[in-house]
């Protein structure tokens, strides 16, 4: 038998398991939910919606999302000790840490893992994904000195989450944009928060757990980390005039430009079209709003240039990701860009559950091989 069957760094191209819950197709720059488009969702479905399709591989009856609404809502308030998890975070500390912290504590009271009880699994599945919204807006009012406000009952998911962000009930356009957004981000294959999920998820770990560790693993720049990083590239660029000497500069030096580059997709990403035409809308709109504009028309002339040179050096490969634009969005609905990436968390909660329950039906533990590079022969030495 071979020492090395089939290393791959980063795993590029292993395929570890099997899913039905999506597919990213890399080379046509298609995304499936279900085996449902992904503009088609973003044209037509609801995050309540897809969240029941995700979780239970089912499209719901009336009644049913009625139910998961229902459900969704009825979850939302925190346990007490969970509050204070959040609120002893010092001031400084990203809101990712402190999400993960706090999904640790929800697995406080979890129960032995029940592998192939579906009913179980989801229920606590809508609990947790409607709980961590929670979070992450308490944990954004902590930090800007602001009190934690109550749910509102009769508000959709996406606009709860928005008002418990600011206080206002939001427009009915702004918060139709912000559930697409939702909606996007919800699940990705085997991207590396979902696969984190997985690994160990398949130890029988439980649910609420599991997605504590995929926590972390969203966090970090090269993957949900990019959203903010984005922003934070466009003002350090300082205005649009800079932009395309600033791009020429990053490929020179071999930067990584954030929200750039993908291991799947081999074209334009998805998502990043639809988010940017909202985001062109919203732009449109929100004329007097002078930074916005300034931020997005320096993200143009990034995008543009990059897509520019990038193909005269035969790295046409390189796109846009869905991290691209979206920040850019966020922020011109007010959101402070510290605050991105636990959004990215509040949506992809979603496909992190319906990938450890779909896994839990034909469970293995994830144990690969090491390609090793030590010595083999070394000895103590006194
Ligand atoms: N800017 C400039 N060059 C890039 C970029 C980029 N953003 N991404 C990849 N490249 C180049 C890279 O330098 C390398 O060039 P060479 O072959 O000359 O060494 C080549 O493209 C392959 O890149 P890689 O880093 O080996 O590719 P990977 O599949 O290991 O990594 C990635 C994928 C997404 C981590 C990477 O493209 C990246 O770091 N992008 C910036 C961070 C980012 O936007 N992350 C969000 C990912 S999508 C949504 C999400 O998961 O949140």
């Amino acid at each position: 038998m071979t020492q090395d069957p089939g290393f791959s760094k980063g795993l590029a191209g292993v395929v570890a398991d099997a899913t039905s819950v999506s597919q990213v197709q890399g080379e046509e720059g298609r995304l499936i939910y279900r085996g449902i488009p992904i503009e088609e969702i973003a044209e037509k479905s609801t995050f309540e919606e897809m969240t029941y399709l995700l979780l239970r591989g089912k499209q719901p009856t009336k009644e049913e999302l009625a139910k998961i609404t229902a459900d969704l809502k009825a979850a939302r308030a925190l346990p007490k000790y969970v509050e204070t998890v959040i609120d002893s975070a010092p001031k400084s500390a990203h809101p990712m840490m402190i999400l993960q912290s706090a999904m640790a504590a929800l697995a406080f009271e979890q129960g032995p893992v029940k592998l192939t009880d579906v009913e179980t699994n989801v229920a606590s599945a809508i609990r947790l994904t409607s709980q961590l919204a929670t979070v992450v807006a308490r944990a954004s009012r902590n930090r800007r000195g602001l009190p934690a406000i109550a749910p509102k009952n009769e508000l959709s998911h996406a606009e709860n989450f928005l008002y418990m962000l600011s206080g206002n009930v939001p427009n009915k356009e702004e918060a139709r944009m912000f559930d697409v957004a939702l909606l996007l981000h919800m699940d990705h294959d085997f991207n590396a928060s979902t696969f984190a999920a997985r690994v160990i998820a398949s130890t029988e770990a439980n649910l609420v757990s599991s997605v504590s560790g995929a926590v972390g693993a969203l966090s970090g720049p090269l993957h949900g980390g990019a959203n903010e990083k984005v922003l934070a590239m466009a003002d350090s660029i300082g205005s649009p005039e800079k932009a395309k000497e600033w791009v020429h500069n990053a490929l020179a030096t071999k930067a990584k430009v954030m929200g750039f580059g993908h291991r799947v997709y081999r074209t334009m990403d998805p998502r990043a079209k639809v988010l940017r035409a909202m985001l062109e809308e919203l732009v449109e709109k929100k004329k007097s709003d002078t930074k916005a504009q300034a931020t997005y028309e320096t993200l143009r002339i990034v995008h543009d240039t990059m897509i520019e040179e990038l193909s005269k050096k035969e790295k046409d490969y390189i796109w846009p990701n869905v991290d691209f634009w979206s920040g850019a969005l966020y922020k011109l609905m007010g959101i402070e860009s510290i605050d991105f990436t636990p959004i990215f968390a509040v949506a992809r909660v979603v496909g992190w559950s319906s990938h450890i329950i779909e896994m839990w039906q034909d469970n293995r533990i994830y144990r690969p091989a090491a390609k090793y590079v030590g010595p083999t022969d070394a000895h103590i030495v006194r």
